[in-house]
């Protein structure tokens, strides 16, 4: 977690951190802090809360200089405090850190032993005093760093900066991100690409292992030991305007609304309804590959949990592959059975998370194939795999996440459909048939949006509840539990989703009337069970919100409050029924006037366990 970015150039560059830090807020957000070097001193401005905060600070007290580096923390040693914030200062040299230092006890402990103070409670000080004390016997800056890093065990991005070395700044990585953009005549790096994009779009990733100096005039990137690395320049294509609200009061309700476009977005170019075919560019297996393919294991988190569970429905009815879900951090606490002809699927929208970048590693261990389904390009899980299918969804800067979500589940859909061709379980008809409904998808997105008022009205009665349900059967069952998690995570209700066939084996037992019952029931096979469902919960006093399709008259009689999605083929629902269900619980949690981009305790990216 945490977000970095630092700046090295012919500008004033507070404004410059401080913009950059305002763009990966989303990665924490419970203190932040800057340093600025100017004529030999370096200043140190830090401030638990929000980045706002540390705003109305500068505003008050500007930091002149045009070195330095900036960094919005969400904690993992050490409180939230100002005295934990960082960037970390031991005499002459200032450190930001983003990761975990696990050996920090130890190497505290003999610090200590040896007189150092410390003045947080924070794993990264530690780094700060180990650089400081090996600069007196090292002749530079980066040595120093080199022969630190070597003693800490961990994950880290770092940036270092010493009130001697006037035009250097030393960062280094492993197992946090790190990305260095190139302007003219200025350098920056950053956690993430939207920091810096505003003033470059000529970026190199770094691996991790590596360390580079970075000056006005340049970057010398090399391994940890020191052998020089040639990385190829990467231009971002995407502009910083895409990563801003747009108008909308959050970027949660932004990015409910880009999923129309996001869904084209992650098809266009790919499916082929001529040749009743997917593109498999990036994939990383040929024909071949996907006919020897005998389970299918899909691993994420969270959100990218739930698209991994409709997509088990998708390639098993599809592709006929036995294929399993594993929470990552469960595969990981276990010693899983891996056979070299499984292939393993690593979803992840950040591309960092890491229980699921640990499980790629035991599933690498037993031979497997691994294919990531990946928002963000050539972040860890795609570089760590043998193929990876990105979904285009741009940058997710509200920590719940919805296009992405809809975008794996195209991106799961298309795969199904790419791997029934290949394995004869579909005709050409028949795929062809899954790709234009697949294709139809935008429009019916919109038709959902159009229901917003609705939906609106809907969640103001909700806003009150302590506690809600989410039931779905089938592919409605992963959208029951994505509808529960959402709404928890940003309104603060307690909510459960349940597989509606198991209600009666326990959750029964709450329905009274206040309790509010969200049924996702669109018109497929199941329609019929679930209205049995709906009628239980009714005659228990229970209020029902159903997700209901347009020409539904199964559910006509019930008394009910009903959302309508448009008709659509069974296969494509879960795209189109989860709209309802984030729209209702943002709407939820902006009457109740939540922070919906931000909320408590939540991290976009979770890069600790
Ligand atoms: C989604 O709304 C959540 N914030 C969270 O569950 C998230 O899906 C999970 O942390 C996995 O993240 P990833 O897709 O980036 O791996």
């Amino acid at each position: 977690m945490c977000g970095i970015v630092c700046y090295v150039g012919h500008q004033e560059c507070s404004g410059i951190i401080m913009d950059g830090l305002s763009r990966l807020e989303y990665r924490g957000y419970d203190s932040a802090g800057i340093a600025v070097l100017h004529e030999g001193n370096i200043a140190v401005a830090r401030q638990e809360g929000k980045l706002s905060g540390l705003v109305t600070r500068l505003n008050e007290s500007p930091l002149p200089g045009k070195m330095g580096m900036g960094h919005t923390r969400w904690a993992t040693h050490g409180r939230p405090s100002e005295n934990n914030a960082h960037p970390h200062r031991v005499g002459s040299v200032v450190v930001v850190h983003n990761g975990i230092i696990e050996n920090h006890l130890e190497l505290r402990a003999e610090l200590e032993r040896e007189g150092a103070q410390f003045s947080s409670e924070t794993d990264t000080e530690i780094l700060a005093h180990l650089v400081s004390q090996t600069l007196s016997k090292e002749a530079s800056l980066k040595d120093a760093v080199k022969r630190s890093l070597e003693r800490i065990q961990g994950s880290y991005a770092i940036v270092v900066m010493n009130e001697s070395s006037p035009d250097e700044l030393i960062v280094a990585k492993n197992a946090s991100p790190l990305v260095i953009g190139m302007g003219e005549n200025e350098m920056f790096a950053a956690s993430d690409v939207p920091a810096i994009l505003k003033y470059t779009r000529d970026v190199m990733f770094m691996e991790d292992g590596e360390m580079a100096r970075i000056s006005q005039s340049g970057v010398e990137l090399t391994k940890l030991d020191g052998t020089k690395v040639n990385r190829e320049v990467k231009r971002i294509t995407w502009s910083h305007i895409q990563a801003e609200k747009e108008g909308y009061k959050h970027f949660m309700l932004k990015e409910i609304h880009q999923q129309p476009t996001v869904i084209a977005d992650t098809l266009r170019g790919r499916v082929s309804i001529e040749g009743s075919g997917v593109a498999t560019e990036l994939m990383g297996f040929d024909d071949a590959t996907a006919r020897r393919i005998r389970r299918i294991v899909l691993i994420a988190c969270g959100t990218s949990y739930h698209a991994a569970l409709v997509g088990k429905y998708w390639l098993e009815k599809l592709a006929q592959v036995p294929t399993e879900v594993e929470l990552a951090s469960e595969y990981r606490a276990r010693d899983p059975l891996i056979d070299p002809n499984d292939l393993v699927i690593p979803i992840s929208q950040s591309g960092e998370t890491l229980d699921t970048m640990e499980a790629i590693k035991i599933a690498k261990a037993g031979a497997a194939r691994i294919l990531a389904i990946t928002n963000v390009v050539d972040s860890a899980i795609p570089r760590a795999s043998d193929g990876t299918l990105y979904t285009h969804a741009g940058p997710e800067i509200g920590v719940a996440s919805t296009k992405c979500f809809t975008a794996q589940l195209a991106a799961l859909y298309m795969l199904a459909v790419h791997l029934g061709r290949r394995r004869l379980t579909l005709t050409k008809d028949r795929a062809r048939e899954l790709l234009e409904n697949l294709l139809r998808v935008p429009t019916l997105m919109n038709e959902v949006l159009k229901q917003e008022d609705r939906i609106k009205q809907i969640a103001q009665d909700m806003a009150n509840s302590r506690d809600a349900l989410f039931l779905g059967r089938g592919l409605s069952y992963p959208i029951a539990l994505e509808g529960a998690l959402k709404l928890k995570e940003i309104s603060y209700i307690h909510a459960e989703g349940y597989a509606a066939g198991e209600m009666k084996h326990g959750p029964i037992a709450l329905i009274d009337e206040n309790m509010t019952v969200v049924v996702v029931m669109p018109n497929d096979d199941s329609l019929k069970r679930i209205v049995g469902n709906v009628q239980e919960v009714m005659a228990r006093g229970g209020k029902v919100v159903g997700i209901v399709s347009e020409s539904d008259v199964e559910s006509a009689s019930i008394e009910m409050e009903r959302i309508i999605i448009p008709d659509c083929a069974p296969e494509i629902s879960p795209l189109i029924s989860v709209l309802p269900l984030q729209l209702l619980s943002y709407h939820v949690a902006d009457f109740k006037g939540t922070d919906v981009d931000q909320p408590r305790n939540l991290a976009k990216t979770v890069t600790v366990e």
